[in-house]
């Protein structure tokens, strides 16, 4: 059965985005990192917020603008919209209206790998709809001070995790945890 993890690259102040949906910053820490590779492999669909399809890519400019991973993985997208255009842009994208939806079509072509969830607010439902069963975070040493955060909740939560790995990288270290439910 697959499981949901949510996999961001995040400043040390806690961003996955600069201010305005910038991520050129994230550009030069797309470097060697074990852990990142074994997450593509292990990846077998993706769970993909509007925002994210449609934002800035750190890849921009190069002949891997737009792909997953700067082209390091192909397979099955669903992005999330309630505003999905009559046709898909390209194949194996798939727009979904909802989340229950989105999530369903995401696991059963994930099989037995995880779906990955890329977005901060598509995160955030999959948590509190009780889907959510991993989170990795590749903390990059800079400091960002706006964008979107790893998580929001307004009026706070308290959502406990289990480390399940921490490692290193030249340009991120690695946190990878478990919620606990
Ligand atoms: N640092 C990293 O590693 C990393 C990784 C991934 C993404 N990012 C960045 O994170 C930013 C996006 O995150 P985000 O939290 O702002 O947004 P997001 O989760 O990517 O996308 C949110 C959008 O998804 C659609 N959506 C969400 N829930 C839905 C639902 N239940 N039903 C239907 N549609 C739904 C809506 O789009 P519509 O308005 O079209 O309905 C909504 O505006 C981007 O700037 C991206 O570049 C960073």
């Amino acid at each position: 059965m697959a499981k949901l993890l949510y996999s961001a690259t995040m400043s040390l102040d806690g961003f996955i985005t600069g201010a305005g949906g910038d991520m050129s910053w994230l550009t030069e820490y797309i470097g060697p990192n074990p852990t990142v590779d074994d997450v593509i492999i292990r990846t077998g669909s993706l769970l993909v917020g509007n925002r994210t399809f449609r934002g800035d890519d750190p890849h921009k400019g190069t002949e891997h603008e737009g792909e997953p991973f700067g082209g390091g993985w192909d397979g099955p997208q669903f992005v999330l919209t309630h505003h999905a255009p009559d046709t898909s842009p390209a194949p194996g994208i798939t727009f979904v209206g909802d989340l229950e939806t989105g999530i369903a079509a995401a696991k059963a072509a994930a099989g037995d790998k995880y779906v990955n969830v890329l977005g901060a607010d598509t995160a955030r439902q999959c948590l509190e709809a009780g889907e959510l069963d991993e989170v990795l975070v590749c903390i990059a040493p800079l400091l960002l001070g706006d964008g979107v955060r790893l998580f929001e909740h307004p009026g706070g939560t308290d959502v406990k995790l289990e480390r399940l790995s921490l490692t290193h990288a030249p340009s991120a270290t690695n946190l990878w945890f478990r919620v606990v439910r």
